[in-house]
């Protein structure tokens, strides 16, 4: 924390928490937090996937303050959030067809477009690309926090750098407190992983994160769209229509989304999966470490025997809850001072590739095969 009030994101002393549960009822609040953001300073705000940390996308001076508090690295690009679709037209040079349809289709909601970058946003922004993502997000707190602004609002997620995203202001000032001017607290955020990131730059489109919106229901609209090389499993997604090449997204690194206890994670469903967290568990304890394990409800009982302690992520076959409930589980478990976590991935239809994206970046990329 720094309430110092010469910190690295400016004069803040402390951070205003404003709640919002109605938008009409809580207009001041929105007006509040606008007005800050229209003085360059920092609001983080609910959006259905996570919660945002927001600035002026036109202003270069705010925008720097979103990666001096995030002690983020200048060449990670943000995420240009607008109201309306109709105002994409403002913050890239074209809007190709595609983009068209499936704004249609899928905004407002928790979908990035990557285009090329119009005029009025400054590099600063898009880590010095000519690209820009682009999202109209689908919680009525964000859009009106952005119409009362009258600026487009690039937002990365609330968290330090590296960090596990927040999915309610608690995440976010756990993160931030008296580094930013405001956090705006609409409640938890219903999708709890953040947006499906397409870029539309290439031809054919390119799926370079996997999020809210799920490949299925793109390639529902978009056959062709592609999984980045550094996404593809291995798995059916792509074929062999992928090819090798450096990441398109920078901030794409391979350590990210990372809770402070080591992540140990079996990439697998079922039976096997579970025996795995089990003997490693097992293992764990016997090191004398202490262990938090999150898995779904029916998994319980037997990581609990195993000397876990354990976070539930709700019915094995709801990953709309698991989604929802992972990166809470996750700061939980840190909270809870456990050494490790034991966890395990989810398939890779629907949900269940961005979980799995989310997994192996929070355990650094190196996940046990669930069958020995
Ligand atoms: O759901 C979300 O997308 C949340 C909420 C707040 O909207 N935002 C979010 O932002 O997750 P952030 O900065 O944590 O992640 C944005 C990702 C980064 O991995 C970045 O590399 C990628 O989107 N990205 C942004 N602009 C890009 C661009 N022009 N080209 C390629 N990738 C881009
Ligand atoms: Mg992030």
């Amino acid at each position: 924390m720094d309430n110092t009030g010469t910190g690295p994101t400016g004069p803040v002393e402390r951070t205003e928490v404003l709640t919002v549960s109605d938008v009409e009822h809580d207009a001041s609040a929105i007006e509040r937090a606008a007005a800050m953001l229209r003085a360059g300073q920092l609001v983080a705000f609910p959006t259905e996937t996570v919660y945002g940390l927001g600035a002026d996308a036109t202003n270069p001076t705010a925008v720097a303050r979103i990666f001096a508090a995030k002690q983020r690295p200048l060449s990670d690009p943000l995420i240009v959030h607008l109201d309306d679709p109709a105002a994409l037209t403002q913050v890239v040079e074209s809007v190709p067809e595609v983009a068209r349809t499936l704004a249609r289709r899928f905004w407002p909601g928790p979908l990035t477009l990557v285009l090329r970058r119009g005029a009025a946003i400054p590099s600063l922004v898009t880590a010095g690309g000519d690209t820009v993502g682009v999202r109209v997000p689908a919680h009525p707190v964000a859009r009106a926090l952005i119409r009362a602004a009258g600026v487009p609002v690039a937002a990365p997620s609330a968290n330090r750098f590296m960090h596990t995203s927040p999915t309610t202001a608690g995440h976010v000032l756990a993160d931030l407190d008296g580094r930013i001017a405001c956090v705006l607290d609409g409640g938890p955020c219903a999708v709890g992983v953040e947006s499906t990131v397409l870029d539309l730059t290439v031809d054919p489109p390119v799926l370079l994160r996997p999020g809210g919106v799920a490949l299925e229901q793109l390639r529902g609209v978009l056959p062709a769209v592609l999984l980045a090389p550094q996404r593809a499993s291995g798995g059916p997604t792509n074929g062999d229509q992928a090819g090798r090449g450096p990441a398109r997204a920078p901030g794409q690194l391979e350590r990210h989304y990372a809770p402070r206890a080591r992540l140990e994670l079996v990439d697998g469903v079922g039976p096997a999966a579970v025996t795995a967290l089990v003997a490693l568990t097992q293992a764990a304890v016997a090191r004398a470490e202490r262990v938090g394990a999150l898995v779904p409800d029916d998994e319980v009982a037997a990581l609990a025997a195993a000397g876990a302690h354990v976070v539930a992520l709700g019915p094995a076959d709801n990953l709309t809850e698991i989604a929802r409930r992972l990166y809470a589980g996750l700061r939980t478990l840190d909270l809870a001072g456990v050494d490790c976590i034991v966890c395990h991935t989810f398939g890779e239809a629907g949900l269940g590739l961005a979980l799995r994206d989310r997994l192996l970046r929070a355990a650094a990329g190196h996940p046990r095969p669930a069958t020995p």
